[in-house]
């Protein structure tokens, strides 16, 4: 059985000319940090793919260097620890499947990476499923750690609900005044910041595709423009 149709969000990506809203996407990985990595791997997302996107490469080799990573051989031909580096990709929760489903009850928490490709409804889906965690109707039955969620297939989502007003605490109010609060952290904004990262995610060269699909069109204009003229200006003794 589908899940609900989610409604259709206004994204500030949605359009052919428009660019990702960088200032949600750096709350969005504030809120992937805090609450989804506790479970969810982003494999495809290096620290360095964070830099000039929403935060400054000291910024973020700072965020790489507070993760352990496991190197080697060394010259002994030991494995060892180091601080992480730009470089190196964001660490996942679980060493492996099992460990994942054990953890999870059973249910696998997929990486996030692709997933608002992967969902039909993408950010509008995300969005709703995370917000979207309500009572079950009366007559529905869901089973001992399950979830009711209409926006997910089937309604039972071993997934709880995760996000609530005030969770995570936004750091972006000095960036305006050194008297300004964050960003209120409602469970709305949080869900709306983290889906927004999670696109970016998807599509990390996304601005740059909408940017160099302007200068294209922009370019092969004037290039048929100039080539209409030229044809024009050489066939006209032939008339
Ligand atoms: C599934 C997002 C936090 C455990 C999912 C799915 C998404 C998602 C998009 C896939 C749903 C589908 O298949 O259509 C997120 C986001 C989080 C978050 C954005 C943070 C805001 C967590 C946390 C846990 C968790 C903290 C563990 C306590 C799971 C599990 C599933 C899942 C077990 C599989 C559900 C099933 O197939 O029944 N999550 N999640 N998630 N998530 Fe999360």
């Amino acid at each position: 059985e589908a899940g609900l149709h989610p409604a259709a969000y206004p994204w500030s990506n949605k359009g052919w000319f428009d660019s990702f809203d960088h200032a949600s996407i750096r709350r969005g990985y504030l809120v992937y940090k805090d609450v989804c990595a506790a479970c969810h791997s982003l494999d495809r997302i290096a620290w360095r793919n964070l830099v000039g996107v929403s935060h400054s490469a000291d910024e973020a080799k700072a965020l790489a260097e507070e993760v352990e990573y496991t190197d080697g051989p060394n010259d002994q031909g030991e494995m060892f620890q180091r601080p992480g580096k730009l470089s190196d990709y964001m660490p996942a929760p679980y060493p492996n499947e099992e460990a994942a489903r054990a953890s999870n009850g059973g249910a696998l928490p997929p990486d996030l990476s692709l997933i608002v490709k992967a969902r039909h409804g993408a950010s509008d889906y995300i969005f709703s499923l995370l917000t979207g965690y309500v009572d079950p109707p009366a007559g529905v039955e869901i089973r001992e750690g399950m979830n009711y969620n209409p926006y997910f297939p089937g309604g039972a989502i071993s997934m709880p609900r995760v996000l609530f007003d005030g969770l995570v605490e936004y750091d972006d109010g000095l960036e305006r005044s050194p008297w300004a609060l964050g960003t209120p952290a409602t469970t709305a904004q949080l869900a709306k910041d983290v889906t927004v990262f999670l696109a970016w995610a998807a599509e990390p060269e996304h601005d740059e595709r909408k940017k160099s699909g302007i200068k294209a069109v922009i370019l092969f204009s004037a290039l048929t423009a100039i080539s209409l003229y030229v044809k024009r200006f050489k066939w006209t003794v032939i008339k």
